[in-house]
């Protein structure tokens, strides 16, 4: 008999097509409570779990006693309780190499559409207000040569820095745990501590992933450090900013603008105090989100779920001691 898997994504055919050679698929809607309770059987004999976003947490685990491996579509993985997976000798597979060009693209966006005032002014022009010639209510500040500060020297960081150094002449700065020597020799990144990053940048660009010691890294008193002209960028993970504080810094002018792919709360609710103010673009985190890396990813987390199966994790998983173990 095959085994069976959880699916709580929507998947090209091919690609659940190529799921089916191997194992049986149990198609869910997502992994909310009231999805376990009314699968209750599919959930406690499947062998795997494959899709995007939700919650794995320990109840999700003991509804599925038979888990052996689960798979992300994305290269987050902070919705997942790891201590918890390994525990129980769950693999925890994800897509760190697929998405990186994108996001480093996304990232690009915010910088200009935030320094060039890209959606207010093509607001206005929809509006029919460009009936003369524009003045400098119109006008943006620049992108090109100005610096740029990088939190968080991954993939995506490293991308981001080759656009921003080759693209745009800008000066790199970045702060990471380690010194990237790559980074310095390829793009001219100079590492500075946090609080000299934020207070030299122009433009501050995290894309730290959630973590205990991440969760509201950029807090009131971090933000007071940047310079009133300077834009804040965030396509990591919205926990890492203390979004009431960052609320305070744009309507006060202590900071120029900010760029937001991702939010304490995902969807962002309508009533977000975010959403009235002109110097803030919100995307609905689409850092990874074309129609080819999104399928890059989907093929990737396909066949992670499939090797785990079978024990193979030499790349893409996050707790390969578990698979040592079993
Ligand atoms: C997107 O945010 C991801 O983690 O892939
Ligand atoms: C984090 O993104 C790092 O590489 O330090």
């Amino acid at each position: 008999m095959k085994p069976s898997i959880i699916l709580y994504k929507t998947l090209p055919e091919n690609l659940v097509a190529r799921l089916k050679e191997k194992v049986d698929v149990i198609q869910v809607k997502n992994l909310s409570p009231e999805t376990v309770q009314a699968n209750a059987d599919a959930f406690a004999s499947a062998a795997g779990l494959l899709g995007a976003g939700g919650k794995v947490d320990g109840a999700l685990l003991t509804a599925m006693p038979a888990l052996r491996a689960a798979s992300t579509v994305s290269v987050g993985y902070d919705n997942f309780d790891v201590d918890a997976l390994t525990q129980r000798n769950v693999l925890l597979m994800h897509t760190p190499t697929e998405l990186t060009e994108t996001v480093a693209d996304t990232l690009m966006t915010l910088v200009l559409a935030t320094a060039r005032r890209v959606l207010e002014v093509a607001e206005r022009v929809k509006k029919g207000e460009w009936t003369s010639s524009i003045g400098p209510d119109w006008y943006g500040v620049d992108v090109h040569h100005k610096t740029i500060g990088i939190i968080g020297m991954g993939r995506i960081g490293m991308a981001l820095a080759q656009r921003a150094h080759f693209g745009f002449g800008m000066p790199v700065l970045y702060n990471a745990r380690r010194h990237h020597t790559e980074a310095e020799s390829r793009f001219g990144a100079r590492y500075c501590d946090l609080d000299t990053l934020l207070s030299e940048a122009d433009f501050v660009c995290s894309i730290l992933p959630l973590t205990d010691e991440t969760y509201h890294v950029l807090n009131a008193e971090k933000l007071a450090l940047m310079k009133p002209s300077a834009i804040l960028i965030n396509a990591g993970r919205g926990p890492v900013i203390d979004e009431p504080a960052l609320v305070d810094a744009l309507k006060s002018g202590k900071i120029h603008a900010a760029g937001l792919d991702v939010f304490e709360q995902e969807p962002l609710p309508v009533d977000s105090p975010l959403l009235s103010l002109p110097n803030v673009v919100a995307l609905p985190h689409i850092g990874s989100a074309t129609h080819e890396t999104r399928y890059n990813m989907a093929a990737t987390a396909v066949e992670n779920l499939l090797n785990a199966l079978e024990g193979k994790v030499e790349k893409n998983c996050v707790n390969p001691a578990v698979a040592k173990q079993a």
